[in-house]
């Protein structure tokens, strides 16, 4: 059983250093890989509303027998409930779906400018957050303009912004930006899809510690101090993903893994991405 170290949040409350992504995995998929991802360690779990696989993943949790304190689940309001009344409403649904007494971090999925409702659905996470429906609340792919325009209206701080974040795309002015504010910054795409992982110098690196790409990719992440959360459904690549707690990257290593951002985004920009 691998022990995952946690990352404190602003809010006092504190979450693991490394978890498992869930998307695009059906309900099916889910339940079992959730299962297992708790049985060998795994201690965060990543989802969404727009994933449609919440029940799934609640079911996962119930069956793996990890007692719930242990457990950390996030998920996310989609862009269809963003809105006072209707992120209200969407936090419960959430909670209902995932089986659980209380969701430990949710966070609004994309922040959809063209919308407009971002502040409103923050204004509604606040709430949810005072009634206990979540513990902790923060954002998925938002610009610092935007975390400032949530901050001046109403004076609470997400404590996570959960974005693309990979070598080939490594964001180091918005993960500075973070580490000033004490926002801690999760990776989605840790691997990139796996589109990064056959550049040489991650397979050098690889080579030289004896451990394979994905691992080289994700303790890049962990000392960077980001929250990566790899999305595998193989047991045996899941085992490998959590097990990057026992090396370390040298100074040299990590610069050089730091020198392959080309600013190669894969997903949607944040200005313009759409999802519902
Ligand atoms: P699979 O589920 O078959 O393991 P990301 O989290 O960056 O989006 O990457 C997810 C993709 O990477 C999935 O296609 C997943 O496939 C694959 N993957 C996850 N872990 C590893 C690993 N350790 N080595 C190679 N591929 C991996």
């Amino acid at each position: 059983m691998i022990d995952v170290p946690a990352v404190m949040l602003l809010d006092g409350t504190s979450m693991p250093r490394l978890g498992l992504g869930t998307w695009p995995m059906d309900d099916a998929q889910a339940t079992r890989a959730v299962s297992e991802a708790l049985g060998m360690g795994y201690r965060l779990i990543d989802t969404a509303a727009a994933y449609g696989n919440e029940a799934g993943v609640g079911e996962g949790i119930a069956a793996a027998g990890v007692p719930r304190e242990e457990i950390f689940v996030t998920t996310k309001l989609r862009g269809a409930q963003q809105g006072y009344a209707e992120a209200l409403a969407a936090g419960e649904e959430s909670r209902k779906r995932l089986g659980v007494d209380v969701i430990d971090l949710y966070l609004i999925h994309w922040p959809l400018p063209q919308v407009g409702r971002y502040l409103d659905s923050w204004r509604a996470m606040i709430e949810l957050r005072e009634r206990g429906v979540v513990r902790s609340i923060g954002v998925s792919n938002f610009t610092p303009p935007q975390i400032e325009h949530l901050v001046a209206e109403t004076g609470v701080r997400p404590v996570v912004n959960q974005i693309e974040l990979h070598p080939d795309f490594s964001q180091p002015e918005l993960r500075s930006w973070h580490a000033e504010q004490g926002i801690v910054t999760e990776a989605w795409s840790p691997l990139g899809r796996t589109r990064n992982l056959g550049r040489p110098e991650i397979e050098e690196i690889a080579a030289a510690h004896g451990r394979s790409p994905a691992q080289i990719a994700l303790r890049w992440h962990v000392q960077l101090d980001d929250v990566p959360i790899p999305k595998s459904a193989n047991p045996e690549r899941m085992r490998e993903n959590l097990d990057v707690f026992d090396f370390e990257l040298s100074e040299e290593e990590m610069a050089r893994l730091d020198g392959l951002d080309r600013g190669a985004r894969q997903g949607g920009d944040p200005d313009r991405h759409e999802e519902f």
